[in-house]
């Protein structure tokens, strides 16, 4: 047996269209704001009315990747006041671009990604210090959507309980990173809690919410990696091609993917892999 994993697909451009996470991640962002939106005793735009005038929800997005970038999209196409909070300053420009504001904490993360693009795992003293300086700026949210991850690892707790007890009552946090312990203290995966009159949710699959296009977007993304496989001579393996020696898990009867092998804690393989002829 041969096996690929689709969610190995690497982060590069010509990649894009087979990026299965991407797409799950994108309309989750879209699907947790307007969870979010629903669920809040009040309205996310500022309306000006003959009854008088409603401020806009203020609205905060924590990560910016794939997920967090369509969240404040959404966020801002309803008209909420929007900031948004990454680790890597990379995201600072793309936040910007989308019309939101980027917050800015006093830390240092000059080493805070990978080669890859992705976030790598900080210190204790900094996710101590990240939090602190949330806290303030989370306690003046309407709104909070979650969204922040580190490959293979449990989800940076963002938002601790302390903050929660200071966010106004009716207030709301989606907890993207559910599936993964998730970003607040309180959430409960694939469920919603009330503290203190915050309600607070942690969805495990948003993206099902919407099976028309998720549906959609997912057989796409199969047909052109099994496309792409085919035309590098599938069943034989092109190993020297990145998207597929990337997603190849096992064959053989071995795990040959150094990341599987290092999540499940097995050890390095001692010889090479076999050939792709074999
Ligand atoms: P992800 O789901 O792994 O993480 C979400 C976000 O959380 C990331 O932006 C990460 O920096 C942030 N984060 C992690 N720890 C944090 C902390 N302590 N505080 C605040 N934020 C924290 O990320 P995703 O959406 O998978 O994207 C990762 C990277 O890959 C991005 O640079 C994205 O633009 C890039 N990408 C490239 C693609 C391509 O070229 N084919 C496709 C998809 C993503």
């Amino acid at each position: 047996m041969t096996l690929f994993a689709l969610e190995l697909v690497p982060r590069i451009t010509r990649a894009q269209s087979m990026d299965v996470l991407s797409s799950m991640a994108n309309i989750a962002g879209y699907r947790a704001v307007l969870l979010a939106a629903t669920s809040l005793p009040r309205v996310v735009p500022m309306m000006t009315t003959a009854a008088g005038t409603i401020t806009a929800a203020k609205v905060l997005i924590l990560g910016g990747g794939v997920a967090g970038l369509q969240a404040i999209a959404t966020a801002k196409r309803l008209g909420g006041q929007v900031q948004a909070y990454d680790v890597r300053p990379a995201v600072k420009e793309q936040v910007q671009s989308l019309g939101a504001k980027f917050v800015e904490l006093n830390l240092d993360t000059g080493s805070s990604e990978t080669a890859g693009g992705y976030a790598k795992a900080m210190g204790e003293e900094f996710y101590v210090q990240q939090r602190e300086q949330l806290g303030r700026i989370i306690a003046e949210c309407d709104i909070v959507v979650s969204t922040a991850a580190i490959p293979g690892r449990a989800a940076p707790i963002l938002v601790t309980h302390d903050a929660v007890s200071k966010m106004r009552a009716g207030s709301v946090i989606v907890d993207l990173a559910a599936e993964r312990g998730g970003n607040c203290e309180a959430t409960v995966p694939g469920e919603t809690v009330v503290v203190g009159g915050v309600t607070i949710m942690g969805p495990t699959n948003l993206a099902s919410d919407v099976p028309f296009h998720t549906s959609q977007l997912y057989a796409r993304n199969i047909s052109t990696y099994l496309l792409h496989l085919l035309a590098l001579g599938l069943p034989e393996l092109s190993l020297d091609d990145e998207i597929c020696s990337d997603t190849l898990v096992a064959r053989g009867g071995q795990v040959v993917n150094t990341r599987v092998r290092e999540a499940a804690g097995l050890p390095p393989l001692a010889a090479p892999a076999p050939d792709a002829a074999s």
